[in-house]
């Protein structure tokens, strides 16, 4: 498995504070870019949206805050695509929401989105992404 260090960890875990102090706009602009890049995907969600990226951020922040002890976050993301399985969302859909989250934590962090920043979360979501690409091929 790829190398995420303490040192990214540790860095996604304070911009994800900074990100907390106004949730609505990390998980409004996760949705929108996702949507943009992707439009069909839209129509897999049934639930009221409000509803659902407050769900969506909630379990962000734990997955977050357990980054540094993979052992701890890999049970909660395999469970992740278990249930997103079974909402028919493929493993490659993934990839586009690791784009709408990079893009949702630029535009919310602003100027804090430093050229270190962007690289500690694609490597945390890289480790996040693998988990979950293992769990739905052990599934098939
Ligand atoms: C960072 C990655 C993601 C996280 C943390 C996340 C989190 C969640 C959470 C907490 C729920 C509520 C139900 C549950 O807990 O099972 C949910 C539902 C759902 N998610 Fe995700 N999700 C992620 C990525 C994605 C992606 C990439 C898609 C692709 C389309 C997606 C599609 C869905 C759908 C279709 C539902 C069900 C909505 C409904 O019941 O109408 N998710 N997600």
């Amino acid at each position: 498995m790829s190398a995420m260090t303490h040192d990214h960890a540790v860095t996604v875990i304070a911009t994800y504070m900074q990100l907390m102090r106004d949730p609505d706009c990390a998980s409004s602009n996760f949705y929108k870019r996702m949507f943009e890049l992707d439009s069909s995907l839209q129509s897999l969600f049934s639930a009221d949206m409000e509803d659902q990226k407050q769900k969506f951020f909630q379990l962000l922040t734990t997955i977050v805050r357990s980054l540094d002890n993979m052992d701890r976050a890999k049970p909660m993301l395999q469970h992740l695509a278990e249930r997103h399985q079974g909402y028919g969302v493929q493993a490659d859909y993934f990839k586009v929401g690791g784009e709408a989250l990079l893009y949702a934590v630029q535009a919310c962090l602003g100027p804090a989105f430093t050229a270190d920043v962007e690289i500690a979360w694609r490597e945390a979501y890289k480790q996040m992404y693998q988990i979950i690409v293992a769990t739905y091929q052990e599934m098939k």
